[in-house]
């Protein structure tokens, strides 16, 4: 009975935040002067009333040494490798303790920490790479949101890069795993603003997660292509979190309904550009005007070949029209069709081009739009000749097989409108235009020879119909007229 009221009070000073007087262990090593103790009082678990041996274990109501210190008291020593860690998660990972310090901050870090790449093996040996104390230190452990914790924004970007740096030590987990991420975020518009002490733009852990860190190439990864848009979308389609930053916070809206967006989110299409594929990683930057079709370019490399060869790059230089964007956007790029295209006022090249205004590029974008248009007419027309004479069960193999020459053809002269430039363009199309003139004349001759051999076969049934009743009605008259002979012949072998 007095044993399991002791044990009862020994649990409860343990656990709960009790009067410091009781924690020898605290005045015994301040004495001491050792660092631990000197930094403790900065420590979070020493303001909740937590003592030494809230990790350490042992009995911290002993000024006795070998009794504080006793591993029958369940004191750890200086615990090492995964063993910190669990030391962390006999708390942290243990709501209902936490309960016990009206504790409301999450729960859990260990279990996610286990399953993040941060889990796996060190190189040196049997334990995880990252422990609790990697990121948030030790005896000095402070609120999340304090200025002087280690993960805090302004810290944490060191904090991963006292590992991410070390271009020797990453290598030996993984040669190919690139070590400049905090230069290079040093040069972006995020890491200018973190810089100078700004908390609220991107750093480390709010683009890759703290305690789950995945690979980028894991599907489930926040920088993983697909969530990319989502991850940046947290703060970027916030009106309320960017108020103060007076810029657009549409981004993500129009991205989504892109087809650029709707090729990644809907179709799954990893060719597709996520936020990332344009502004960058850890450059995270809007692209500057010049270099906006460098990356346009990285993907559409044809395109932006032909623009730079155009009299538009000059032009546009010159007034400092970034490339492609001054036609297409940025973030709303929707397929482009041919109503882009001419001098109508839906067309972009209505913009800057009419009788009045650079007359020249007007003339060349309404005979560019006209030439488009014929191929199109032309092609329609090919297909539905060449289709109706497959209806008919004609042999029409290779003009079908030339349609896909058309198709080409107009695919590449919607590239070609890039050259701005009337020759290149009008010989493109002249080629499609050539190919279907082809395949109709092939269509049109199946369709000929098909009502021809139509003609043939009426004729000649005529002409078996006609001989087939000739042939019944002379049948018939011979056989009448033997009748008449056998009825004669009858009559006189009677008389
Ligand atoms: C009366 C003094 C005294 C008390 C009480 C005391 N310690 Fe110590 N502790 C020491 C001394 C002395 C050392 C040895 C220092 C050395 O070896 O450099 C030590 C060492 C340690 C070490 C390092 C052990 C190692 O293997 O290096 C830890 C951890 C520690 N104490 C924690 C505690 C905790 C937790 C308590 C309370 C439960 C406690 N101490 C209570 C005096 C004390
Ligand atoms: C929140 C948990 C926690 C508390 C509370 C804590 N420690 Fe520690 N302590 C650790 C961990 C974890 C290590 C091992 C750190 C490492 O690997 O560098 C450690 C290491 C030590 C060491 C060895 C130092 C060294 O450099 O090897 C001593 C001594 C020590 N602690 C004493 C104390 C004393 C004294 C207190 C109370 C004033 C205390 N600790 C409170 C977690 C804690
Ligand atoms: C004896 C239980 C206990 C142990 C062991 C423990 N903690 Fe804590 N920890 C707490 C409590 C209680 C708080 C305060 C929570 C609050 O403010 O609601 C806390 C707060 C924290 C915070 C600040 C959270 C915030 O509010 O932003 C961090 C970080 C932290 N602990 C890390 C650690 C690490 C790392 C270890 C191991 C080296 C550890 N803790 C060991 C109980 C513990
Ligand atoms: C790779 C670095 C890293 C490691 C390892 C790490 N943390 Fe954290 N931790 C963070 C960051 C960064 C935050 C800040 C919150 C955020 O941005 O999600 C944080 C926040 C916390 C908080 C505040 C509540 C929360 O979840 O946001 C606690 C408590 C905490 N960590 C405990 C731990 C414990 C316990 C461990 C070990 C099991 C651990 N951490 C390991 C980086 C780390
Ligand atoms: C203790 C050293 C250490 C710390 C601190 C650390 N990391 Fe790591 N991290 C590593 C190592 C080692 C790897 C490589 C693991 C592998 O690929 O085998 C890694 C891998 C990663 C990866 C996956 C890379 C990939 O795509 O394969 C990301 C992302 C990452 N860390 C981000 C962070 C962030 C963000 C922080 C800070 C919150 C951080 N790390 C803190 C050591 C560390
Ligand atoms: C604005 C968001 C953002 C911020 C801030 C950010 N990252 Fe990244 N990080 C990414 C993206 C996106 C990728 C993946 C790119 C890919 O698909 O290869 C990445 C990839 C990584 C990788 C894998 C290797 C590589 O470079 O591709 C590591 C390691 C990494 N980041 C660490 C960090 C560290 C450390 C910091 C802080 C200094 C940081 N990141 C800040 C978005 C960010
Ligand atoms: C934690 C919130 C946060 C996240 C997550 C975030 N950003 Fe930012 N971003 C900001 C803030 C705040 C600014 C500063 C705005 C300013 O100074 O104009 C900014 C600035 C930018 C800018 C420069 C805008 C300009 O013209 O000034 C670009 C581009 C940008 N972010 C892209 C991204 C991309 C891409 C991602 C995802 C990979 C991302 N951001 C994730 C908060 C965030
Ligand atoms: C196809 C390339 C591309 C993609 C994908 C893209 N952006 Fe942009 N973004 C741009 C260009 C180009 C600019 C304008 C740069 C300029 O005018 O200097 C820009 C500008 C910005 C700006 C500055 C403010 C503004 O609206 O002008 C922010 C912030 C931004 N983008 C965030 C994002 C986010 C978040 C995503 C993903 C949801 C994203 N971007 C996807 C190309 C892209
Ligand atoms: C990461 C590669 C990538 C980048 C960078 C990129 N795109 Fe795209 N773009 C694609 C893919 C893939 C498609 C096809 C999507 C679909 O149709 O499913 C596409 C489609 C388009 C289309 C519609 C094509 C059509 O047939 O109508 C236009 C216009 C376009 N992109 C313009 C741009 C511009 C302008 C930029 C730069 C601001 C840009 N793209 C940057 C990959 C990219
Ligand atoms: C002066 C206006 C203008 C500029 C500048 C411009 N485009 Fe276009 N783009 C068009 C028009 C018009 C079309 C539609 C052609 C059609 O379908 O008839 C088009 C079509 C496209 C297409 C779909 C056709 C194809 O090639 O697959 C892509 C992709 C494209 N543009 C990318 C770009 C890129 C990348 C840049 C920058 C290097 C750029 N555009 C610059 C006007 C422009
Ligand atoms: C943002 C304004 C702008 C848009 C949009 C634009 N252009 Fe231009 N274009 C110019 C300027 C400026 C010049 C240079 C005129 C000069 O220097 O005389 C030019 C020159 C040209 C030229 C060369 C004319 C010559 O003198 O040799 C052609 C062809 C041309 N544009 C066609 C087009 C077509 C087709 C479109 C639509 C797809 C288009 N432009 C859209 C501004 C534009």
């Amino acid at each position: 009975m007095l044993a399991r009221l002791l044990t009862f009070l020994a649990v409860t000073l343990v656990t709960v935040p009790a009067a410091r007087a009781a924690d020898e262990c605290l005045v015994c090593h301040s004495a001491l002067g050792d660092t631990p103790s000197t930094m403790y009082p900065g420590d979070i678990h020493y303001r909740k009333g937590i003592s030494c041996s809230g990790c350490h274990g042992g009995n911290p109501e002993s000024s006795d040494p070998e009794r504080a210190m006793d591993t029958t008291a369940g004191f750890i020593g200086v615990p090492r490798g995964n063993a910190i860690s669990t030391a962390c998660a006999r708390c942290h990972s243990n709501a209902a303790q936490m309960k016990r310090w009206n504790s409301s901050v999450p729960t859990g870090q260990l279990e996610q920490l286990q399953a993040s790449v941060h889990g796996k093996l060190s190189i040196e040996g049997r334990d995880r790479i990252a422990q609790c104390t990697s990121c948030h230190g030790v005896h000095q452990i402070t609120a999340v949101g304090s200025p002087k914790s280690p993960v805090y924004p302004s810290n944490v970007v060191t904090t991963c890069a006292r590992c991410h740096n070390n271009a020797v030590y990453i290598r030996s987990y993984n040669p190919s795993l690139p070590v400049d991420q905090l230069e290079k975020y040093r040069t972006s518009v995020h890491g200018i603003r973190n810089a100078k002490g700004d908390p609220k733009t991107a750093e480390c852990a709010s683009c890759h997660g703290s305690h789950g860190i995945l690979s980028a190439k894991d599907v489930k990864s926040s920088v993983y292509p697909t969530n990319i848009p989502s991850t940046c979308e947290r703060c970027h389609a916030d009106p309320g979190y960017m108020k103060e930053y007076g810029i657009a916070t549409d981004q993500y809206a129009k991205y989504a309904k892109s087809v650029h967006g709707v090729a990644l989110l809907q179709k799954n299409d990893l060719g597709a550009p996520a936020c990332n594929s344009c502004h960058g990683n850890h450059g995270a930057a809007p692209p500057g005007v010049e270099s906006v079709s460098k990356v346009c370019g990285t993907c559409h490399a044809l395109n932006a070949d032909l623009f730079s060869a155009s009299p538009h790059k000059k032009a546009f230089d010159e007034r400092h029209l970034p490339e492609c964007e001054t036609c297409h956007g940025n973030h709303a790029i929707i397929v482009a069709t041919d109503k882009l295209l001419g001098v109508s006022p839906e067309a972009v090249c209505s913009r800057c081009h009419s009788t009045a205004d650079f007359p020249r590029g007007y003339r060349v974008a309404a005979t560019m739009r006209a030439l488009i248009d014929s191929l199109e007419t032309s092609e329609a027309i090919a297909d539905s000749l060449v289709e109706n004479a497959e209806q008919k069960g004609m042999e029409i193999g290779e003009a079908k097989y030339k349609l896909r020459e058309i198709r080409q053809a107009r695919l590449e002269s919607r590239t070609m409108v890039h050259s701005f430039n009337e020759e290149k363009f009008d010989a493109v199309v002249t080629k499609g235009l050539t190919v279907a003139a082809w395949v109709g004349g092939e269509a049109r001759n199946a369709l000929a020879e098909y009502v021809f051999r139509r003609i043939g076969l009426g004729v000649s049934t005529l002409i078996i119909t006609v001989l087939a009743v000739a042939l019944w009605l002379f049948i018939r008259r011979l056989e009448r007229k033997q009748v008449r002979e056998e009825t004669v012949t009858n009559n006189s072998s009677i008389s």
